[in-house]
């Protein structure tokens, strides 16, 4: 690909506006030489304004998304899209969130423009585990963790039962619970379903990966161990 169309679809800007950039000489290599737009350079060795280019295509993003935020493009309020560069909205292609996390919850979200890669993490073969740390209004009942194993519970206007929940109690008011299939608002639907009310909602865990001490609102770019232990503990 054509080094302006390349760096055009990292989002820096049109095409005719990447041109610009190369006649103001923005665009450099790694030693400073100021680069040509038909110059044959590497990915790893462009720089612009004496910065390395974002990732190429085939990135993949693990973000510790803080409550307030929603995972759209177009929400008039606070979107996850808001706490990358700018330019990460104009990508093409497209970096779009793994499934959804609703605006109250937070935690771990990946992001994505591999639609191979996105498609393997969401489906029902791959199987990956996703763990929530729920708090409650009310205390729990006790018999919510057989009901969620059960593989018979049936959501409103849902026409096939939930796959087995695995409910850890950690105390009447929270628990931690694991779902292989992600689910309209699944979660808070099954508490609300035993007459319940979550109040506060957290992603810990998706496949192999955890936050791992990722603060609240950053984010790290995936390599390949992380990919492997995303599918590790799935598979
Ligand atoms: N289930 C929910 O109810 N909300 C989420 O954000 C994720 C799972």
């Amino acid at each position: 690909m054509k080094i302006v169309k390349h760096i055009a679809n990292l989002g820096y800007g049109s095409r005719k506006q990447v041109q610009w950039m190369f006649r103001e000489g923005r665009i450099t290599d790694a030693d400073g030489e100021v680069l040509y737009a038909d110059d044959p350079v590497d990915h790893d060795n462009i720089r612009v304004d004496g910065e390395p280019l974002d990732p190429a295509p085939g990135l993949a993003i693990l973000l510790h998304k803080p409550v307030g935020y929603t995972c759209s493009t177009k929400d008039t309020g606070r979107i996850v899209y808001d706490l990358f560069p700018q330019r990460f909205r104009e990508r093409s292609p497209v970096l779009s969130t793994v499934g959804r996390l609703d605006r109250e919850t937070s935690g771990l979200l990946l992001l994505t423009d591999d639609g191979g890669l996105l498609h393997r993490i969401i489906s029902p073969k791959a199987n990956l585990p996703k763990v929530y740390d729920a708090t409650f209004a009310e205390d729990l009942r006790g018999d919510e963790a057989a009901l969620f194993a059960s593989g018979t519970m049936m959501l409103e206007s849902e026409q096939t039962a939930l796959a087995p929940a695995q409910l850890h109690v950690i105390d009447p008011r929270h628990a931690q619970l694991t779902l292989t299939e992600g689910r309209y608002h699944q979660v808070r639907r099954m508490f609300a379903a035993v007459g319940n009310h979550v109040q506060a909602l957290h992603r810990s865990r998706v496949g192999g990966l955890t936050l791992d001490g990722l603060p609240e609102g950053q984010w790290r770019i995936l390599d390949e161990g992380d990919l492997r232990r995303l599918f590790g503990a799935g598979e």
